[in-house]
């Protein structure tokens, strides 16, 4: 056996010191891999202390690891950690639990629901459209990041858990960007030490974490109240929740306790923070890149001019909402709220049977390295929404870009994502047009999703004066 070659690790770049990796991946971690990507190609091997890493920049190999092995694979650290936070819920858990619950969860997700939820969703984004309006915000400057949070949370609590968050909207907002901070720790090879000592950090994390469980419990005992005044009657809920809580009731009621009371927190609590810090990142970073490219800006505003004229979008407009698709599209290549996935190998894995890749290694798969591969992107750094037509879909090489992931453990929530996306990009589109701030600093900030590390301030003009 040979360090490099035939069961050898696949070259990649030496340490300079050891730890010098992990220090400039903590530093900056996308810079770091788009230079590996860049001298090592398909496959690199990263030496992060006493721990090995291995980032795969070919579809072929995401494919392998996603979906054909998947079974091979389990989470990374990286969210292995977040069961501090989110339990075992479906983003966290693994195989056979992982698997029932999905089935369990699926329906919430299906075409006929989210056609329910759209209503909703175009609701919430004109009436903080309004918000803007009457609070004198016309011509003023504003945090599009914190505003796209609080919108998509209402969005989320509204459709899948009928509850109304608003009021802890700033709540909510702060322990999320508190939790994000105490996951940067990870690469910290103290961690482990680090996260049982008395530190000031551990106390804020524990503090945000009983805050959100407060709101989720809270949404939950208010579901169960409704259910008992409801019992009997038609008006009953057909949420999520309510799914999750009949599920409780039917395990226990057989003397089955498959779907404990915790389970149903930890369900709850990752499609409440799951379902809206991916596509707020999302809707920020589009508004952000249609500031800055005033064609593609005006080519989406003459699309909603021809498909809506004025009115609030439906459910049935979205695919006719072609060009608002590719704005978006184009905007997750550039700025893929799920930057980066990890796994780690049960037992050792050869990739191209050749290369061995140890068990409880981290294999790494990036959206945005593979996003802005020149191979399958031309001109990648710019922003170009009509690259994306039907022909260059079909030539495009599957798992180049993935930023929902791939294979069973892809993203439950994509077809609400993308109703949602383009919904609220749609509506409130007709009304504002928002401008950066040019004094205001852009810089990425890679934790769990990729965040604007300054919030995003930009400037609301009003586009119409009838809306
Ligand atoms: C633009 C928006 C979104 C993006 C980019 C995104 C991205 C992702 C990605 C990449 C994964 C796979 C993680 C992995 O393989 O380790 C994932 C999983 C997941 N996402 Fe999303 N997501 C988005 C919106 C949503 C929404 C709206 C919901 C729920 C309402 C949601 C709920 C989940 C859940 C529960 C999982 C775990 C699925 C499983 O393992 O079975 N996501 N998401």
């Amino acid at each position: 056996m040979t360090k490099e070659g035939i069961l050898g690790y696949p070259p990649g770049p030496k340490e300079k010191y050891p730890g010098s990796l992990l220090l400039e991946f903590r530093r900056n971690p996308i810079k770091l891999l788009m230079r590996v990507a860049q001298e090592y190609g398909r496959i690199a091997h990263i030496r992060f202390g006493w721990a090995h890493a291995f980032l795969l920049s070919d579809p072929e190999l995401i494919k392998d690891v996603l979906v054909t092995h998947h079974q091979y694979f389990i989470k990374s650290r990286g969210l292995q950690v977040a069961k501090r936070l989110l339990g075992e819920g479906l983003l966290t858990s693994e195989f056979e639990f992982h698997h029932k619950q999905r089935r369990l969860i699926q329906p919430a997700f299906h075409h006929s629901r989210i056609a329910t939820y759209a209503s909703t969703m175009a609701e919430y984004a004109e009436r903080m459209s309004g918000q803007w309006l009457r609070s004198g915000l016309e011509g003023k400057s504003l945090d599009i990041h914190r505003e796209m949070m609080r919108l998509t949370l209402a969005i989320v609590a509204k459709t899948l858990f009928n509850a109304d968050v608003e009021a802890e909207a700033k709540d909510v907002g702060e322990a999320l960007t508190q939790v994000m901070e105490n996951f940067s720790r990870l690469t910290n090879p103290l961690s482990p030490i680090l996260d049982r000592l008395p530190l000031p950090s551990n106390k804020k994390f524990e503090e945000a974490k009983s805050k959100l469980d407060s709101i989720v419990y809270r949404m939950i005992e208010e579901h169960k109240r409704e259910e008992k005044e409801n019992k009997g009657s038609s008006n009953k809920n057909e949420d999520l929740l309510s799914m999750l809580l009949a599920a409780y009731e039917d395990s226990n009621g057989g003397n089955n306790r498959e779907m404990t009371a915790t389970q149903v927190r930890d369900e709850a609590m990752t499609l409440f923070l799951a379902g809206h810090e991916t596509t707020a990142n999302a809707l920020t970073w589009t508004w952000y890149l249609l500031s800055l490219n005033p064609q593609a800006e005006t080519r989406l505003h003459e699309e909603l001019h021809s498909v809506l004229g004025g009115r609030t979008p439906t459910f049935d407009d979205v695919p006719k909402l072609e060009y608002t698709n590719m704005v978006i599209t184009e905007s997750m290549r550039l700025y893929p709220p799920a930057w980066i996935l990890g796994r780690q190998p049960i037992k050792d894995y050869l990739a191209y049977g050749r290369y061995n890749i140890p068990a409880g290694s981290t294999v790494l798969m990036s959206q945005y390295v593979m996003h802005r591969q020149p191979d399958f992107f031309s001109d990648p750094e710019s922003f170009k929404p009509e690259r994306w037509t039907a022909e260059f879909k079909a030539s495009l090489p599957k798992y180049c870009y993935f930023p929902f992931g791939a294979g069973p453990r892809s993203c439950i929530g994509e077809p609400f994502a993308w109703m949602e996306m383009i919904l609220v990009l749609a509506t409130i589109a007709q009304r504002w047009q928002l401008r950066h701030v040019p004094s205001h600093r852009v810089e990425l900030l890679p934790r769990i999703t990729l965040r604007p590390k300054y919030g995003m301030e930009m400037i609301l003009e009003r586009r119409g004066k009838t809306g």
